[in-house]
């Protein structure tokens, strides 16, 4: 559920990114370096357009042959159609796209007509000069008119004409009626057979020209009428204009997503801003929680220590539950011997305050001095008797002995008490230094009962005194030796106690030959409640506890077992805890 809620939440806040970069996208600024590159191209073609408009009136009105020819202009227009098309391309222009083919078309189509025409115009006007040239040299072979000859006069106004007509053909074309000018030809033509074969030459050389101009002329008026009629110069105006347009529009919907952008990122803003606010709240309350949640956890950790050491002093309780019958038992013994002791010394008692009783007669027959010598005989036969008696069973060695007897089994009884306070001083926060075979000895006392049948072996090493809680750290040593005791077959029963330094600290180990431990139970034994006892017998919490007890005082407990081989147990302790201050907690 959760897991969807995440993915759903992930999911609005891509779409919500991907809007933003939408929108984003489309008001990024235009182009407008490309678009003013096409303008200019544009331009150019318009001005090649209009500039070969002037080339073609300038060809047409310039008659001198020397002049500096037009420039050709088609390799600087296929240039700015290269440009336009690439430019095309990029921006993507769709006003560029529509037209831009015919366009090419036509402006390509004009080079071409007015290269014609240019060469065609220049044609024309060398052909005229070349009239104009011939008909002067046919007027100076001819001579001059001003000495009485009409021949040559004639010939002289043959030529002016001709050369009228040859102008008045280049300027105005077909509506100057060709037939003019070649009438005037054939007159000249007539006139010049007459004067020389040199004037012949010269008529005929004019003839050539004359023909030469008039197919010019005719070509050129054909290119004229076609240029004219060609629609570049509109098709790019027209371009232009949808190109302006085209940008115009661009720019208002970028203008229009401007607005849109605008709107969502202040819906966007506010929106953030609720969700921190929003935030914040959920911060805050979260801050409050985990501060109560703190204390929640501080309060069940210290109710947590609190129920661990009652656990460990309810389980130690239970040991001494179960050592109180034993210490019992081992009380009951001697306490039985001194009371049979004191018993026989009660009876002896009675023989020994009779033979005084006795004894005490006799004196006061002896002191009265005039006394009955039977009644003194009798009473002296009856003490000695008694005395005799008391002697003869030797009461007061053995009163010797049941004295020290008792004592004995007083001794007895106190040593056990002894150990019993040892072990179940309360002060367990009491840390303070302790010598760990004081320690097992103690506990081993107090095992007694327990390993009465058992061959227990001490291989006390020479150990330094550990800082420890001596109640814990002896708790830890009679668990151990409960359980090697209650592993232990009835007969052969072994446990060895050794203690040794080892690496900065003190090790101790307990091996029985015992049952052992099957391996699949080996990993629970720790574990609280852990028990393969009967129940009633174990609570399973005796190991568990040891455990806790040794790490808190910063050592270690092992354990290597064997099953029908026996278990040796080995508690390492520091010289001195690192956390001593947990120790006394
Ligand atoms: N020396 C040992 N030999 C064989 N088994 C052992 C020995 N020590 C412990 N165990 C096994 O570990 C189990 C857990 O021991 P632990 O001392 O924690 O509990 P317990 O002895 O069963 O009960 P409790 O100690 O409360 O009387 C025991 O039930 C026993 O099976
Ligand atoms: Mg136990």
């Amino acid at each position: 559920m959760n897991t969807l809620r995440h993915l759903l939440i992930a999911l609005v806040a891509l779409v919500l990114v991907a809007a933003l970069a939408f929108l984003y996208d489309k008001t990024q600024a235009v182009d407008l370096r490309e678009r003013n590159d096409i303008a200019a191209l544009l331009d150019t073609l318009r001005e090649i357009d209009g500039r070969w408009d002037i080339d073609i009136l300038r060809e047409r009105t310039e008659l001198d042959p020397n002049q500096l020819a037009a420039p050709n202009r088609t390799a600087t227009a296929r240039k700015a159609l290269a440009g336009l098309s690439a430019a095309q391309q990029r921006s993507g222009s769709a006003a560029l796209s529509e037209g831009l083919g015919e366009l090419g078309k036509a402006i390509l189509e004009k080079a071409d007509l007015v290269e014609k025409f240019k060469s065609e115009s220049a044609g024309a006007k060398t052909a005229l000069h070349a009239v104009i040239s011939g008909a002067a040299a046919l007027g100076a072979q001819a001579g001059e008119p001003g000495k009485g000859n009409a021949r040559q006069k004639e010939v002289q106004q043959a030529l002016s004409q001709l050369v009228a007509a040859a102008q008045q053909h280049y300027w105005l074309g077909k509506a100057a009626a060709p037939l003019g000018l070649e009438t005037a030809a054939g007159e000249v033509r007539e006139l010049a057979t007459g004067i020389s074969k040199g004037a012949r030459d010269q008529a005929s050389a004019i003839d050539g020209a004359i023909h030469l101009l008039l197919r010019h002329k005719a070509v050129e008026q054909e290119l004229f009428t076609k240029v004219s009629s060609l629609s570049s110069g509109p098709r790019l105006d027209k371009m232009t204009f949808s190109f302006n347009r085209e940008l115009e529009a661009t720019l208002q919907v970028k203008e229009l997503f401007r607005v849109y952008l605008l709107a969502y990122a202040a819906a966007l803003l506010i929106g953030v801003g609720y969700l921190g606010v929003r935030l914040k709240a959920a911060n805050e309350s979260l801050e409050r929680r985990v501060v109560e949640r703190t204390r929640e956890l501080s309060e069940a950790l210290r109710h947590l220590k609190e129920s661990e050491a009652q656990l460990i002093q309810s389980e130690k309780m239970s040991s001494l539950g179960q050592m109180v019958a034993g210490v019992a038992h081992e009380i009951n013994t001697p306490l039985a011997y001194v009371k049979n002791s004191l018993g026989t010394v009660s009876e002896r008692l009675t023989q020994i305050t009779a033979a005084i009783e006795h004894c005490e007669k006799l004196l006061e027959l002896l002191r009265a001095g005039n006394v009955d010598s039977d009644a003194l005989n009798r009473q002296f036969a009856q003490t000695s008797a008694l005395l005799a008696q008391l002697k003869q069973q030797r009461v007061l060695t053995e009163l010797g002995n049941l004295v020290k007897d008792g004592l004995y089994g007083t001794g007895e009884m106190a040593e056990i008490v002894g150990n019993l306070k040892d072990f179940s001083r309360l002060d367990r926060s009491k840390v303070t230094s302790f010598n760990l075979n004081d320690g097992l000895t103690s506990s081993l006392g107090l095992a007694r009962h327990m390993l009465k049948s058992v061959k227990v072996t001490r291989q006390f090493g020479e150990i330094p005194p550990i800082t420890c809680a001596p109640s814990q750290i002896n708790q830890v040593f009679l668990n151990l030796i409960t359980n090697a005791a209650q592993a232990l077959g009835p007969t052969d029963g072994e446990i060895t106690l050794t203690t040794l330094s080892d690496n900065g600290g003190v090790a101790v180990e307990i091996t029985d030959n015992g049952k052992g431990i099957p391996p699949e139970v080996l990993p629970k034994i720790f574990d609280p409640f852990f028990t393969t006892k009967e129940i009633g017998k174990g609570t399973g919490l005796g190991l568990s506890i040891s455990f806790k007890i040794v790490e808190q005082h910063g050592g270690r407990i092992k354990v290597a077992s064997e099953p029908g081989k026996g278990t040796r147990f080995t508690v390492w302790l520091p010289l001195k805890p690192a956390a001593e201050a947990e120790l006394a907690a």
